[in-house]
């Protein structure tokens, strides 16, 4: 059978465990034996011990991925991993899931004891449809943003003999997805060259088959509609500038509030909306000069003459430039308090909005493309480009990688030339008709 491994990378967003689940349950029902990469891409780099790649002041592994199923006291043997869906009395399966359950922290420390790629069973992903965060970890790896550590990623996938690889993560960790598939047959060539692989792996494992599956709060992906976890994050700051509201009004207060989302508006746009917020702040419309001093003042004030007792100003932190100190929420609070003689607090939401359980938009987005991504990967041929799974007006998609990845960047650095319109053409083409 094929081996499929699925991996969730960069910032964490409610619903990639969904993401997950639905990857390695979808990847068992077409027959392929599943895995997890722990820790993003850095865990594909570390690997698990083997002879052969063990640094010596680590102690060996008790079992390599290839030896595992042999071992008589291991709960997962390789034939009771397998879930026929046609079969009647169905029998929990699990793989190595129990080694999961321990801490990274504790697991280097054990050598985990070594272990970055896990082979799992239909029931090792089983309660993970509602858990915030990701379960399998994640990392920004500075490693595999080296030619020695991607070479090394690319070796440990060939050696563990997984021909088939699902990203889960935001547009960084999808770039390194993109730059990994551009590289493979050097990095085969290579691996050959040095003797770290069989001529037959070589073969064997010519072309990359990687599927990107978009996991981010920011919801900054060009070229698909919603990213897995930016719902659940705007439900996050709804509920939060909800609560902040009914204090705001008791005191007859004004709110700065600070919103993620990195180099992207949406949170914040959308946030404004479902609270009736009174004034946003985007990076896609930066304020230009001090004139949005006089331009939210005559707005809030408005606001405040038909009789609101809150005023809330939502401020997505891609609008503002600390370094620089263009625009701070400080300063929107100074301006608030001086202008208009409002008593002005900060509150800068931070993680709140990217934890907790998933809400059930994400869930199913996460399930649906798991599935998507599973057989997206399995039929790609040297032919076929890598893809992204994206949603576009209700559908689920697949988009090659390495436009989603050149069309993301573009919007970007069109945002950093303060070419917002163009940014917002690429973004949604009706914009620019
Ligand atoms: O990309 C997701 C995100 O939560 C951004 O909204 C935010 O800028 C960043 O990650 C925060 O990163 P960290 O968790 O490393 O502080």
């Amino acid at each position: 059978p094929r081996r499929l491994a699925v991996m969730t990378s960069g910032g964490d967003s409610a619903g990639m465990n969904a993401a997950v689940r639905s990857v390695v349950k979808m990847a068992i029902f077409r027959g392929c034996e599943a895995f997890v990469i722990r820790e993003g891409w850095e865990g594909l780099v570390r690997g698990n011990h083997t002879p052969e790649n063990t640094p010596s002041a680590t102690p060996a592994v008790s079992r390599s991925a290839s030896t595992f199923f042999d071992t008589p006291d291991t709960k997962g043997k390789a034939s009771d991993l397998e879930h026929n869906p046609e079969q009647s009395d169905f029998v929990p399966t699990y793989g190595e899931g129990e080694l999961l359950r321990e801490g990274v922290g504790e697991a280097q420390e054990l050598g985990l004891r070594g272990r970055y790629i896990i082979r799992v069973g239909w029931d090792d992903v089983r309660g993970w449809m509602d858990q915030g965060g990701t379960l399998i970890g994640t990392a920004r790896s500075k490693t595999f943003r080296t030619p020695e550590g991607r070479e090394q990623a690319a070796y440990n996938l060939i050696i563990n003999g997984i021909d088939a690889l699902a990203v889960c993560g935001g547009d960084g960790s999808l770039t390194g997805a993109d730059k990994l598939r551009a590289e493979w047959p050097d990095l085969v060539a290579s691996l050959k060259a040095k003797s770290r692989i069989t001529e037959e792996q070589a073969t064997k494992f010519a072309h990359l088959n990687i599927v990107g599956l978009v996991g981010s709060i920011d919801n900054d992906m060009a070229t698909t509609d919603i990213t897995i976890g930016a719902s659940t994050a705007l439900q996050r700051i709804c509920e939060a500038v909800d609560s902040i509201s009914s204090t705001a009004a008791s005191h007859s207060r004004a709110f700065v509030v600070e919103v993620m989302g990195r180099h992207c508006g949406w949170l914040a746009l959308m946030a404004g909306i479902a609270t009736g917020a009174d004034y946003v702040f985007i990076p896609e419309r930066p304020p230009q000069g001090e004139k949005w001093h006089s331009e939210m003042c005559a707005v809030l004030q408005k606001h405040r003459d038909l009789g609101k007792r809150k005023s809330i100003v939502i401020v997505a932190e891609g609008a503002i430039d600390r370094e620089l100190n263009d625009i701070t929420p400080d300063m929107i609070k100074d301006v608030l308090s001086n202008d208009l003689g409002l008593d002005t607090r900060v509150t800068t939401l931070g993680h709140t909005q990217r934890g907790g359980k998933p809400d059930a938009n994400d869930r199913i987005l996460a399930t649906l493309q798991g599935i998507e991504a599973v057989d997206a990967v399995l039929e790609a041929t040297p032919e076929t480009p890598s893809y992204v799974i994206g949603i576009s007006e209700n559908k689920i998609t697949r988009i090659p990688l390495m436009f989603a990845v050149e069309q993301t960047q573009k919007v970007a650095k069109l945002i950093e030339s303060k070419d917002f319109d163009g940014a917002l053409a690429l973004r949604d083409p009706e914009f620019a008709e």
